[in-house]
């Protein structure tokens, strides 16, 4: 029997992280969502191992709020974090083209207090019931576009303030690794590969254009790639390398094939 504190379990990766892991009815899943009343696929999982919490990752008293609950729950226990809550636009303005230097400013900035620090503060407020565990496990799932040799390969050059955000949670990571190792944790900054996790149909014009992204992709990539994955395949995979992960290699950043293979 495992504990698990899930942030952004409303929908898409984080959603379906809690759907596989409540299967097995002796875990306990706390899913940290912003608001309860928009959950409803969530809600709707109805399984008694899921306790649904209010809390946005920028919000400290309410991660405070939570980790209370957790501690109540659980006798002041936690086995895994996983971070997963993130904000994420496809702007396709490069850092050259902002209209202004505000502009700038505000999209890096807003992905650096959600994605960056927000993650950081959640870290943060659950190191005292991950310390009191035996499994130390704190996962953060990041994204292979943070990998600047990706990029390069990729040549993506918009989703500014998303992906540095995420290069900068990467050495976060690394940073809590360092600190903590001693102590037996294991970070892990992982990719989920590219996942379709849209819950809204697809304009024609959103359809043909994801298409084309795909398409582009495929081009450059490993030979694996064929395609997105569906948010079961991509869970299935990173869980796998989330349990064999060990202190040893604390601080990595890797893909869900436990690479730096991003697709
Ligand atoms: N999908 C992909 O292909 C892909 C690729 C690489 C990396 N990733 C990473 O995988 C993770 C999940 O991606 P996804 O595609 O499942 O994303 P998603 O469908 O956009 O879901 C993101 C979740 O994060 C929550 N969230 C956003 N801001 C928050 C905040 N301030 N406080 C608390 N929760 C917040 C959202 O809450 P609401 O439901 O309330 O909006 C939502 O539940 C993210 O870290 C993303 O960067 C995804």
């Amino acid at each position: 029997m495992s504990s698990y504190v899930i942030t952004g379990a409303a929908r898409g990766i984080g959603l379906e992280f809690v759907s596989q892991l409540s299967v097995d009815s002796s875990n306990s899943i706390f899913a940290l969502v912003r608001s309860k009343s928009g959950a409803t696929a969530l809600q709707n999982l109805q399984r008694q191992n899921i306790t649904v919490l209010e809390a946005d990752i920028t919000d400290v008293e309410a991660l405070k709020v939570a980790a209370n609950i957790v501690s109540e729950a659980t006798g002041g226990k936690l086995d895994y974090l996983i971070n997963n809550a993130a904000i994420h636009d496809h702007s396709k303005t490069t850092l050259d083209k902002f209209p202004t230097e505000d502009a700038l400013d505000q999209d890096l900035l807003e992905n650096f207090r959600v994605n960056t620090l927000g993650t950081i503060h959640t870290t943060n407020t659950f190191l005292p019931l991950l310390r009191a565990g035996t499994t130390k496990k704190a996962i953060t799932i990041s994204t292979g576009g943070a990998d600047p040799d990706f990029n390069a390969k990729t040549g993506s050059a918009g989703q500014v303030g998303y992906m540095i955000s995420k290069a900068a949670l990467n050495m976060a990571v690394a940073k809590f690794a360092a600190a903590l190792k001693r102590e037996g944790f294991v970070f892990l900054s992982i990719s989920p590969g590219l996942v379709d996790t849209a819950t809204t149909e697809r304009t024609a014009q959103e359809s043909a254009e994801y298409k084309a992204f795909t398409q582009a992709l495929a081009k450059i990539a490993s030979p694996n790639f064929s395609g997105p994955l569906t948010p079961q395949e991509s869970v299935k995979m990173m869980l796998e390398v989330i349990y064999r992960w060990t202190v040893e290699e604390t601080g990595a950043f890797v893909s869900h094939y436990g690479n730096k293979e991003w697709l």
